[in-house]
């Protein structure tokens, strides 16, 4: 599965599952181009990535806003000729709030999903038509088994949603040898899910899981690998689900 020779962009790489993702692709020979809102968090991952000998950078980027996703989009066509490989990975998601339905602010649930559903969509438009020029394409979602779970909130619904985005670029998208998929991970020992999960829950759904590991960053990591490389050529569409099971027990 090795990616030599493409070029990679992970949104929200300064830190947890996407600084790991960041490290895979440049493990497997991709050029790494990290981009987060946090821009010093972007550069540390880009020294650490190009340490491994590919080419790296960091850049800012607040996924959310559509001038910002095209001024990424330009800064890597000049530093990189092109994107071939797109890693929509950045959320709200540490420390975020878990207010129910019922009585969310709709400014907050805006903002949740301005990032997490929206920030997607416009990231993929801004760097969709590089990989149309070049006719290949890997695009990765990356939702949540909040989606599967059968709960509801700005969070859990930002990550369905996602789902949707999925089928519908992979049917735009597909007649240019673009792949588009998402990966559903279930609970990550993260920085940010210690920080948002409370320790009682995630005792719980540790015991829930068929295979009850604490799982890492470093267990998606071949999951992407797989969806990013011409392994996974005639599919598209399709959500991976990484979880160690806790779906299918639930
Ligand atoms: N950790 C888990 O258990 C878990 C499970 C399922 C899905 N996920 C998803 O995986 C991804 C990473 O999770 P994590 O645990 O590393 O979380 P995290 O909060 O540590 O990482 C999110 C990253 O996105 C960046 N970001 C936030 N808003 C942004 C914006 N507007 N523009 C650009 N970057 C922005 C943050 O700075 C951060 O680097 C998220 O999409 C999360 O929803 C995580």
């Amino acid at each position: 599965m090795t990616l030599q020779g493409r070029v990679a962009l992970v949104t929200g790489g300064g830190r947890g599952i996407g600084r790991e993702y960041c490290r895979a692709l440049a493990e497997a020979g991709a050029a790494v181009l990290v981009a987060d809102i946090d821009v010093a968090s972007a550069e540390e991952t880009a020294a650490a990535v190009g340490d491994l000998g590919v080419p790296a950078a960091g850049l800012g980027v607040d996924v959310s806003d559509r001038d910002s996703t095209l001024a990424l989009a330009a800064a890597a066509r000049e530093r990189f000729g092109r994107v071939d490989i797109l890693v929509n990975n950045a959320a709200i998601y540490h420390s975020m709030r878990m207010d129910p339905q019922l009585t969310v602010d709709i400014e907050y649930w805006r903002r949740v999903f301005a990032v997490n559903l929206d920030g997607a969509l416009l990231m993929t438009q801004a760097i969709a038509p590089m990989m149309i020029e070049s006719g290949w394409g890997r695009v990765i979602m990356q939702s949540s088994t909040a989606a599967h779970l059968g709960g509801g909130g700005h969070y859990a619904v930002s990550k369905l949603a996602l789902l949707g985005l999925t089928r519908g670029f992979a049917k735009e998208l597909g007649r240019h040898g673009i792949t588009v998929n998402a990966i559903a991970p279930g609970v990550v020992f993260t920085e940010a899910t210690e920080a948002t999960v409370p320790a009682a829950r995630l005792d719980q759904l540790l015991a829930m899981t068929p295979l009850p590991h604490r799982a890492q960053p470093q267990d998606l990591a071949g999951t992407l690998l797989f969806l990013c490389s011409d392994a996974s050529a005639w599919m598209t569409g399709q959500t991976l689900i990484v979880d160690g099971g806790l779906v299918v027990r639930y």
